[in-house]
């Protein structure tokens, strides 16, 4: 094939890549198209964020790791672009994490308290299976589960969380993370597209960018069902006072992301793209 084939072949697998990827239950979960219907209070997004803060704040650390095992400058570059974003390039400097905090406060949580929140299973494994995506899979699987998998994404979903944020009553100064997610997630997901696009030129290397998408939004769909127990859980002991749902009692066997953070632990064999 010539270079230019190749270039096709690539740039027609992603434009799959990204309608199968918009088609995933893990961007389109009932927890998101619902938040168009359902009543939503502050409290669902007390919730919500106190289960999705480890999520944010993790982020960056897979793309740390993916840095480290890139195969060349090029690649490292795309995804320094991203990561300088994510330390707060655009947003006054301030990283996202701390942005998402504002949030939190907004939502109810106590400043200081984010990390002290008991983390359904879901939580747990997502950051976990993410974790073991970038440290042991080969790097086009793990540029598939950040690129594709959440960058290309997370504008679909939020878009989804935007509505209900907004239904229940927040301002606009308190959901920045949300929507500056809106803007910069386009940006991400082109710049890591670019990247992309220089390897995607064989049946394998797509295969594992595929493969590493999928078992992003796999755990991403995993996620959503969590975040939806903790919410019907919840919802379920203010309408019935007294009464103890099972996923309320697990709470105090669940380890909040202070002590998450602890265990987890990182290995990786710098060998290329392997
Ligand atoms: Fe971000
Ligand atoms: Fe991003």
């Amino acid at each position: 094939m010539t270079t230019s084939t190749t270039q096709q072949s690539a740039r027609a697998f992603l434009a799959g890549l990204r309608k199968e990827i918009s088609n995933h239950a893990g961007v389109g979960h009932s927890v998101l198209g619902r938040m168009a219907t359902d009543a939503r209070t502050r409290e669902h997004f007390k919730i919500l964020s106190g289960q999705h803060y480890p999520l944010v704040a993790n982020f960056t650390g897979y793309m740390e790791l993916l840095l480290l095992r890139a195969p060349n400058s090029e690649a490292k570059c795309w995804l320094a672009k991203v990561l300088v974003d994510e330390y707060g390039e655009r947003s006054e400097g301030q990283d996202h994490a701390t942005i998402y905090r504002t949030f939190m406060a907004a939502a109810g949580h106590n400043p200081g308290d984010e990390e002290r929140v008991p983390l359904h299973p879901e939580v747990v494994h997502f950051i976990r299976e993410h974790q073991r995506i970038c440290t042991e899979e080969p790097f086009l699987v793990g540029l598939g589960a950040v690129g594709p998998g959440h960058e290309w994404s997370i504008p679909t979903m939020f878009e989804h969380v935007i509505t209900g944020l907004r239904r229940a009553g927040f301002a606009d100064r308190e959901i920045e993370y949300w929507t500056c997610h809106m803007d910069q997630d386009q940006d991400h997901g082109a710049w890591l597209e670019e990247a992309l696009a220089g390897y995607c030129d064989t049946p394998e290397s797509q295969e594992q960018v595929r493969r590493g998408a999928l078992l992003s939004l796999d755990a991403r769909e995993r996620f959503w069902w969590g975040v939806a127990d903790k919410i019907n859980s919840s919802m379920t002991k203010n309408l019935i006072p007294g009464f103890v749902t099972a996923t309320a009692s697990a709470e105090r066997d669940q380890p909040t992301y202070e002590q998450l953070k602890q265990q987890l632990k990182v290995t990786i064999s710098l060998g290329g793209r392997g």
